[in-house]
């Protein structure tokens, strides 16, 4: 099924989901190890890369956002307890991250006086000055949004690990496309409470 239900994400959302996460960790498997290893060659490529898959991302972003609120109706609910609560601020958390920080590495490209190529594809062969406006802001914040986003990221997957192997319950199911294999959860109609609603409900 492409749309989402209340019982699970469709395959839209889970592919937007997994693309996107496999692109990130690229992004930030590349920044981790420019930190560590310094300039080498390997790194030079991949850094190489990085606004062109920042670029994608964007893009992405911008389709996944538009998906979401096309969806709010029908996908399913974080749960209206405390931890349901706090998952749904750590995913707008991330929402608003993933497009401010592709956003502002763009922004930054546009406004230098450097060549732009993505993707190999030349686009624009550089200015005489540099636009302040439009650097400025990530030359102040992109790096370490960036690493608040990754954060958040490292959050997001550690509850994922939670539901699937401590609460067991359905949340993790939900974007494999496998909702109901969970703890014998029945295929019976109407949305499956998750771990978290239960304890979250008090
Ligand atoms: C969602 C996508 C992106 C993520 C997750 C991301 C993440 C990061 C991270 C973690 C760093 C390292 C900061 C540090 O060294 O402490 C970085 C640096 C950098 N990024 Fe991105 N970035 C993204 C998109 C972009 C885009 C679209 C561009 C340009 C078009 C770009 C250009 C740069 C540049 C030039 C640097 C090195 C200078 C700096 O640290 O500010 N990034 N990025």
């Amino acid at each position: 099924m492409l749309a989402d239900t209340p019982r699970r994400y469709g395959r839209i959302t889970r592919v937007l989901h997994w693309t996107m996460a496999a692109l990130f960790a690229w992004q930030f498997t590349g920044m981790v190890l420019k930190h560590v290893l310094g300039r080498v060659p390997l790194m030079a490529f991949w850094v190489g890369t990085h606004p062109s898959v920042g670029s994608l991302l964007f893009l992405l972003i911008l389709v996944r956002i538009g998906w979401a609120l096309s969806q709010r109706r029908q996908r399913p609910s974080y749960g209206t307890g405390l931890v349901g609560q706090a998952a749904k601020a750590g995913h707008v958390a991330m929402y608003v991250l993933m497009l401010v920080v592709p956003t502002l590495g763009l922004l930054r490209m546009l406004g230098d006086v450097r060549p732009i190529s993505l993707f190999g594809i030349a686009l624009w062969q550089g200015g005489a000055e540099e636009t302040l406006w439009m650097t400025a802001p990530a030359n102040l914040v992109h790096g370490v949004l960036a690493w608040s986003l990754l954060a958040l990221i490292v959050g997001h997957v550690a509850m994922a690990l939670v539901h699937r192997f401590v609460w067991r319950d359905e949340t993790f199911g939900r974007m494999i496309g496998r909702p109901a294999e969970m703890n014998g959860a029945s295929l019976g109609g109407g949305s499956l409470p998750n771990r978290a609603d239960r304890i979250g409900a008090g």
